[in-house]
């Protein structure tokens, strides 16, 4: 199986482009509600948490991970793959969603004037940044922490006044430095693409990872057979969360688009 793990329901938005562009493989999504958010805590707590999912996901019997929170590929990612996967499971592999995005990015940009938002813990880990001038020095990264946006999403205010007054004091700044492209790096934001892309205008080009990742998925399955011939494909999908609570049905069906049915899980 294919694992997918976010902090909780935003990573349906990227499994929902994985089973568009790869249906036929078996996924297990795990949404650690019960923590959430991820974006406010602390490098050791993401990290701790997050392995924490991955040993769970592994002993479900997941040979690949998906970590689709933004927070966690930035904060713990790295760890996980050069400290816990060589000694518990070595012939098993975590993936994030940060380089593909940030390879896309820059494939697409112009000027090399690249911006990202973010929840306040990414930005402080300057992944972005760290990993788009690893690929091209020359590259200017202007990023911009949206602590306010999970929560307006999560009361189902993305429609509403206060999104555009948010997106206004968010975005204005990122404008201001003459951008060509912006990153929306959190997992929620993607929700929010149609009212961005009217405020920034086509001028800038805003990549969402989770349709980027699911690109570069299939490409790195093509490149690694080894993991590719040890997936099932069965077109199956469970939905693991770490809480139930009588709003959950709706907010997934926000990120899904569809309906879906949990089970409750402690890890
Ligand atoms: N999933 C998180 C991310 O992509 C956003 C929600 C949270 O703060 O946990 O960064």
């Amino acid at each position: 199986m294919i694992g997918v793990f976010d902090s909780g329901f935003g990573g349906l938005a990227v499994l929902r482009e994985f089973l568009r562009v790869l249906p036929h493989y078996d996924y297990l999504y795990l949404g650690d509600n019960a923590r959430i958010p991820y974006g406010t805590r602390s490098d050791a707590v993401v990290l701790k948490f997050t392995q924490q999912a991955v040993a769970y996901l592994f002993a479900q019997g997941c040979v690949l991970i998906i970590l689709a929170c933004h927070t966690a590929s930035s904060k713990a990612l790295r760890t996980i793959q050069q400290k816990y996967l060589p000694l518990h499971y070595p012939e098993n592999r975590v993936l994030g969603v940060v380089i593909p995005t940030v390879e896309e990015a820059l494939a697409r940009s112009v000027s090399k004037r690249i911006g990202v938002i973010a929840t306040e813990g990414t930005v402080a880990s300057n992944s972005f940044k760290i990993e788009l001038r690893k690929l091209d020095p020359t590259v200017q990264v202007f990023q911009q922490a949206c602590p306010l946006l999970v929560p307006i999403i999560e009361c189902g205010e993305q429609d509403g006044e206060v999104a555009d007054l948010m997106l206004a004091k968010y975005l204005t700044p990122l404008l201001a430095h003459q951008i060509d492209t912006l990153i929306l790096g959190c997992t929620h934001y993607s929700i929010l693409k149609p009212k961005i892309q009217h405020y920034v205008n086509s001028g800038v080009e805003i990549i969402c990872s989770g349709e980027v990742t699911a690109m570069k998925l299939a490409d790195y399955l093509q490149r690694h057979p080894e993991i590719e011939t040890r997936l099932s494909r069965n077109g199956r999908r469970r939905y693991l969360t770490t809480d139930l609570t009588p709003r959950f049905r709706e907010l997934a069906g926000l990120f899904m688009r569809e309906e879906i049915e949990a089970e409750v899980v402690q890890l």
